[in-house]
């Protein structure tokens, strides 16, 4: 034995746990406490820290609507088992009477309809995306102050536990599994702090979300409304079973124009993996950004309202320019704005390009090459250069 007296620094994690972190940070934008602390627990997974017998987490997500609390758990799935469909989610709101709560654990031996109910909340649905090297599992309970008493009783014990119960009496582990159920709660005295009707308060936090930086004090009452409410909603049973309460904060501009950026490479990607199976390139002056900006910009609705914005302003045109044949494969679209008629205006700039130079122009995050490999367009330049050629029969 050799005595040291080294110094260790415990804030250092591993590698995949670092890994993870960096796609989450780039694809959740300005939730940074949501991202440690999924992190922080991950790692202690990683590292076989977690409690026995009970989930890898149980986190609470608060906060306003289209803040990325469901989008989060999309991405740490993506993340960790490549698919977002590894998600159970379970809309609380759904299940508030018994005959509803057998769709979630199947009904008991001898009930009408007992062969035809398949749980959804099933050990084989949890284990469904499983691969060879991560089984891991993720359950969102969407909307969980909208819970019916039965389902509360479910969920404490899956909570506490790690186990439910099925109709049929099999047992569901879920010790590998992270829990994460969101809540709305909050969302109006959170949305009173951020739209004071009342003169300097009012300019004041407007000013703060634009700019996308929240003072200290904005960001300390709005985390206090939020755990207030779930405090005062939630018994403390089902507070003490939780490992982290993250609050989830409003969106301001800056944020904003990280998510557009993200959103049109999503459209790009759906341009790609399209069934019709037509890839094209398009991309975005910066006044069509900022169009859609302004129209996408709305503090009650988050994201939600930039989404929608996109979908009507560009998805839609590019669908009717795809139907009618105006664009076809190997297209380079160029949307701009006209201040005019206040829309984006279409301009096709090059056609015939070849697969490996549309794959150049996109920013397509390395994590997803999936879709673009199955459409036939490699993110290496592929040997074959023409983009009808190099496609998969
Ligand atoms: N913080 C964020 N980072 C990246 N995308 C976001 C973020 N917040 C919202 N979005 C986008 O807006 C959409 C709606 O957000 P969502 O996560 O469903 O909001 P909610 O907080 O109501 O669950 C998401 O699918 C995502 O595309
Ligand atoms: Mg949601």
């Amino acid at each position: 034995m050799v005595r040291l007296n080294r110094m260790l620094d415990p804030r250092q994690t591993g590698r995949e746990a670092e890994k993870f972190e960096a796609n989450l940070r780039r694809n959740i934008v300005g939730q940074d406490d949501a991202v440690q602390q999924i992190v922080n627990i991950y790692q202690t997974y990683l590292a076989g820290m977690t409690g026995p017998g009970r989930p890898i987490g149980n986190f609470l997500f608060l906060g306003p609507t289209g803040s990325g609390k469901t989008r989060t758990v999309e991405v740490v799935a993506e993340t960790l088992v490549g698919d977002v469909r590894a998600v159970a989610k379970i809309d609380c709101a759904e299940f508030q009477h018994s005959h509803e709560i057998a769709k979630l654990i199947g009904s008991p031996p001898g009930y009408l309809g007992h062969r035809e109910t398949h749980p959804l909340l099933s050990q084989e649905v949890l284990n469904q995306y499983h691969t060879e090297k991560v089984k891991l599992s993720f359950v969102l309970f969407d909307e969980i102050e909208k819970a019916s008493d039965a389902l509360w009783n479910l969920l404490l014990g899956i909570l506490d536990k790690a186990t439910l119960t099925l109709g049929d009496n099999r047992r569901v582990d879920f010790s590998r599994a992270m829990i994460f159920m969101t809540s709305n709660l909050g969302a109006s005295e959170m949305s009173s702090i951020l739209r004071p009707n009342l003169g300097f308060a009012a300019c004041e936090a407007e000013r703060q979300i634009r700019q996308g930086v929240l003072g200290e004090s904005l960001n300390e009452k709005i985390h206090r409304a939020a755990v207030e409410a779930a405090r005062h909603k939630f018994t403390p049973e089902f507070m003490n079973r939780i490992d982290k309460t993250v609050v989830f904060r409003p969106l301001g501009v800056p944020e904003l124009r990280r998510i557009l950026e993200l959103e049109l490479n999503m459209v790009q990607q759906r341009i790609f993996n399209s069934p019709t199976g037509s890839p094209f390139v398009f991309t975005l002056t910066d006044p069509a950004k900022e169009h859609l900006l302004a129209e996408g910009t709305d503090v009650k609705y988050g994201a939600r309202h930039l989404k929608r914005a996109i979908e009507r302003a560009l998805v839609h045109p590019l669908s009717n320019l795809i139907a009618t044949e105006q664009v076809r494969t190997g297209d380079l679209i160029r949307v701009d704005f006209d201040p005019i008629e206040s829309q984006l205006t279409f301009y096709k700039e090059a056609e015939d390009m070849p697969a490996y130079a549309m794959a150049q122009m996109v920013d397509y995050p390395v994590t997803s090459p999936v879709g673009a490999v199955a459409s036939g367009i490699g993110l290496e330049p592929p040997r074959v250069i023409n983009a009808r050629s190099s496609r998969r029969s």
